[in-house]
């Protein structure tokens, strides 16, 4: 990746929510590019040994791109990656890895999910490469063994819930640093906000969760740490990071950077060109460029990829549902004030206890679905969330409060479904009183039409949730219909994310 594309500081950048400063440039090549790995120091590289064999678990790096961004890129920006496994442990750096197409065809779903597990046979890695013989053979374990299954049961990213901890790295050079003084880095991040109006990474989650997710500091604070080289020596952001996760276990005596918190957010300096934000789908770190650093939207996305959440699609644009947090995102610090949509909430499970079940093939029946943001209101009868045959999720968009600044669909029933082979969702629409959602015409191989229809739109109170009333079914809708009070509430507490075991594969 070239160098010397600069940020555009200006101070205008967090004055509205809409004051977005467009910039175009490649994201890709960011923390994305094989080359910046490829070519590390070359002098570390030695002849292939026949016994060399790298086990990764296998992920995808996420980036971020900002709304106003070049939006053709946007189906680029996932690289496909390798967390090295030695000695039973998942090593700090996160390398581009190319895999056989087959490998790739069979295995996309548990890639995205971050639950893959290949041993590259003819490929080592040291401390700043992966280098991967042209000769390497692949084998997958989807079996895993016994060492590998303890780390699955440690894996970090399976969490969702909880009081948690992030540590917070910010990365100066001699020649470059961001734009956020480590004060201002911690009161935007855990104090009241770059904006002093109580806003950030860490309020959205507590309020999106209803206190269920809690971030909080670690004992250190803020690590503001200087590498003693200029910015242009380093080809990239990852290999900064390199640098600077070195140098840290090296002034620390820790064996892993992994160490400074449940989830780790590196601010980088400018100067290695013009990505926003990226990290590995369940994966413990998160990188931001400069200003993106107090980004609202930038902060809650990544740390949404570290949770195994991956992009919120719509019309056939990977980003495209901003509606939520897993779309574009803006530079803002503190705003604007949204949360996820319903697939991604079904996931998360912040709202299992309200979440209702529905099997749409008995006849077509009116339920009454409460806005999430009125989670705290709801009685054990008000779901915020339906799921569908575990297929399609709706969510009654209120924007209002702590989802006021939701982008899209607002006070709209919003239709989601998870994207096929991917961590990510897709938004299929958003449907006002009267409208109806009617697009799947052989729901699961029912020869039968899913009719989703908004009956009615409630407003609450202040002891009572703004709702929905919504009619599901096949074929029909029960809107206007008199029908049987249902006393009984079948709310689901499953999870979506579910780790299969499967045979090894040879490729
Ligand atoms: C998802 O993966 C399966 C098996 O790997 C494949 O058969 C299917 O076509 C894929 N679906 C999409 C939409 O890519
Ligand atoms: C930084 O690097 C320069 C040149 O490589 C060296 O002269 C200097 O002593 C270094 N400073 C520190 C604090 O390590
Ligand atoms: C709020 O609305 C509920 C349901 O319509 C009603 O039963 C309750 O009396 C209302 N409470 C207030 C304070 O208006």
């Amino acid at each position: 990746m070239k160098h010397g594309c600069l940020f555009l500081v200006a101070s205008s950048l967090f004055a509205s929510n809409s004051n977005i400063i467009a910039y175009a440039s490649s994201v890709r090549g960011a923390l994305a590019s094989s080359e910046s790995e490829m070519t590390g120091s070359s002098n570390s590289r030695r002849p292939f040994a026949a016994n060399d064999v790298l086990t990764c678990r296998v992920t995808v790096v996420g980036t971020m791109l900002d709304i106003n961004d070049d939006r053709s890129q946007a189906n680029q920006d996932e690289q496909i990656s390798c967390i090295p496994i030695v000695d039973e442990k998942e090593l700090d750096n996160v390398f581009p890895l190319d895999l056989p197409a087959k490998v790739l065809a069979v295995h996309m779903s548990s890639i995205e999910r971050a639950s893959l597990y290949v041993a590259v046979k003819g490929a080592y890695v040291t401390e700043d490469q992966l280098v991967v013989s042209d000769k390497a053979a692949y084998e997958v374990f989807n079996e895993l063994p016994g060492h590998l299954r303890r780390l699955e049961e440690q894996r970090r990213d399976l969490f969702t819930t909880g009081t948690k901890t992030l540590g917070v790295v910010r990365i100066s050079t001699t020649d470059a640093q961001p734009m956020f003084s480590a004060a201002q880095l911690e009161d935007g991040i855990f104090g009241n906000g770059l904006k002093n109006d109580g806003v950030t990474v860490v309020s959205q989650y507590e309020e999106c969760s209803f206190g269920k997710l809690k971030w909080g500091k670690t004992r250190e604070g803020v690590v503001d740490i200087k590498v003693n080289q200029s910015i242009k020596s380093f080809k990239s952001a990852s290999d900064l990071v390199t640098a600077v996760q070195k140098q840290i276990k090296a002034e620390r005596g820790i064996s892993t950077v992994a160490s400074l918190g449940d989830k780790v957010l590196m601010c980088l300096p400018p100067g290695t060109g013009s990505w926003a934000a990226s990290a590995g789908v369940g994966h413990w770190r998160a990188q931001f460029n400069n200003e993106w650093c107090l980004s609202l939207t930038g902060l809650v996305h990544e740390l949404g990829h570290t949770m195994s959440l991956g992009h919120s699609a719509e019309d056939g644009i990977e980003y495209g549902d901003v509606s939520g947090m897993m779309g574009y995102g803006r530079r803002n610090a503190n705003g604007p004030r949204k949360c996820f949509n319903g697939y991604n909430n079904f996931r998360l499970g912040w709202y299992s206890d309200r979440t209702m079940k529905v099997d749409p093939s008995t006849s077509p029946r009116v339920y009454k679905l409460a806005t999430f943001v009125d989670y705290d209101k709801t009685n054990s009868k008000e779901p915020v969330l339906i799921n569908v045959g575990d297929e399609y999720f709706l969510q009654y968009n209120r924007a209002k409060a702590f989802n006021s600044g939701t982008e899209e669909k607002q006070n709209l029933l919003t239709v989601t479904t998870d994207t096929a082979n991917t961590s990510g969702s897709t938004n299929l629409g958003g449907f006002r009183s009267g409208e109806t959602f009617n697009k799947v015409s052989n729901y699961q191989s029912s020869r039968k039409r899913l009719v989703v229809k908004v009956c009615d739109q409630i407003s609450g109170n202040g002891s009572s949730p703004d709702a929905l009333m919504v009619s599901i079914g096949l074929d029909g809708s029960a809107c206007g219909q008199v029908q049987q009070p249902d006393d009984k509430p079948s709310f689901s507490i499953d999870k979506a994310i579910i780790l299969t075991a499967a045979k090894t594969t040879k490729i």
